[in-house]
């Protein structure tokens, strides 16, 4: 059987205002470029859609990852719509812009990308979810709830094609090495890494061996785009992006959504230094306003019909996450009243890259040594 490649490929090209979201100019003329890339068969289908001040586009084909006409018509359609940025001079044009020229592949020029190739069965749902003002490792927490949490998944428990539990890819982004852990048997393990989301951060989960999926095709993926380590100082958070099939041996919709009614505390926020809550919202709320946030994560539930989407149903639209949006506006409130102190804002070491270090370095030589 075909199989099919779903791409997520976002950058924030200009806020509008500030880094609050995306404005609809941009939208419109990512628009106009992937619907000429379908008449010209580069993709089957795409979705444009907006996170904060994240634009991103949703793409199926036949390509597979990592495809470089794929990826090169990404590129493209951020280059013009930096260009609409520039006319309206939209705040931080170009910002995740961060190399002059394509060369084949999207990934290391600023721009986050996460795609999965995979056998299409007869019913497919898929989701598409989207964070601004937070890292990659804001979505440990929630992908390992939906793939190796019981309390979170009862398919874990009563399912006997969940049962054996998923394979995790976990990638240290520091050291650029990655390894492969078995869940259950080694949660404990994969948890003594992943809870250090600064650095470890799910990369892929996989199905079993032996199982009703081919153990070979992920179930999920993230992006993990580093921007400091692509521009060397900081220019704004590395805003994740994620996919996640589900149903018939994998999580069902409702256990992919579980994890969001925890605005767990995620770092990001406010210029990219302050921990905070994530908050799940429908797709017209996620403007980034208050102290440029709270993060914010949506959700694109689809259906995949012949590499074709079927959809979005724009799934955190719902009163069910009602309770976590004032959560995590208490927590906000909670988190705002330290000011400046730690630890709602980084620690010394995440601060590195930001302007933080130029202050310091202004007062290097008012120390005396002490006993
Ligand atoms: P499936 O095994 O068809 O995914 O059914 C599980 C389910 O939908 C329960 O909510
Ligand atoms: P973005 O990473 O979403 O552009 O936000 C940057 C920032 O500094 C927010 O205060
Ligand atoms: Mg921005
Ligand atoms: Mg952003």
């Amino acid at each position: 059987m075909a199989k099919v490649t779903i791409s997520l490929i976002k950058a924030d090209v200009g806020g509008f205002p500030g880094h609050a979201t995306v404005h609809p100019q941009l939208c419109e003329k990512a628009e106009e470029m992937l619907s000429e890339a379908v008449k010209t068969g580069i993709v089957a289908d795409f979705r444009v859609m907006a996170c904060g001040d994240d634009l991103e586009l949703l793409m199926g084909h036949a390509k597979g990852e990592n495809d470089p006409e794929v990826h090169e018509l990404a590129w493209k359609i951020f280059t013009a719509c930096t260009d609409v940025a520039k006319v309206l001079k939209l705040y931080g044009a170009g910002q995740d812009m961060l190399k002059d020229s394509f060369s084949g592949n999207i990934r290391g020029m600023g721009p986050g990308a996460t795609e999965l190739e995979f056998t299409e069965r007869t019913g497919e749902p898929l989701i598409a979810f989207m964070m601004d003002k937070t890292e990659p490792g804001a979505f440990n927490l929630p992908i390992f709830k939906m793939f190796a949490d019981p309390f979170n998944t009862a398919g874990l428990v009563i399912d006997p094609t969940m049962h054996s539990g998923f394979k995790f890819e976990i990638w240290d982004i520091q050291d650029h090495v990655r390894v492969f852990m078995d869940c259950p048997a080694e949660m404990y393990d994969m948890l003594a890494l992943i809870g250090a989301k600064s650095r470890y951060v799910i990369k892929r989960v996989y199905p079993k061996e032996g199982g009703k999926l081919p153990s070979e095709e992920p179930v999920a993926a993230v992006s993990t785009e580093k921007l400091y380590e692509i521009a060397g100082e900081y220019v704004g958070k590395d805003d994740p992006v994620a996919l996640v099939r589900s149903q018939s041996g994998l999580p069902a919709l409702g256990e992919v959504l579980e994890p969001w009614t925890f605005p767990h505390l995620v770092s990001g926020w406010m210029r990219g230094s302050h921990n905070g809550p994530v908050m799940p919202v429908a797709f017209e709320n996620a403007n980034c306003t208050r102290f440029d946030g709270p993060p914010r994560a949506v959700a694109a539930g689809f259906q995949i019909a012949n590499g074709k989407f079927v959809g979005p149903v724009d799934l955190f639209n719902d009163p069910a996450y009602d309770a976590a949006r004032d959560e995590a506006n208490v927590i906000a409130n909670y988190m705002r009243r330290h000011g400046p102190f730690e630890p709602h804002r980084l620690p010394l070491k995440d601060m590195e890259y930001t302007t933080l270090p130029r202050v310091l370095r202004r007062l290097e030589d008012r120390f005396e040594r002490v006993e």
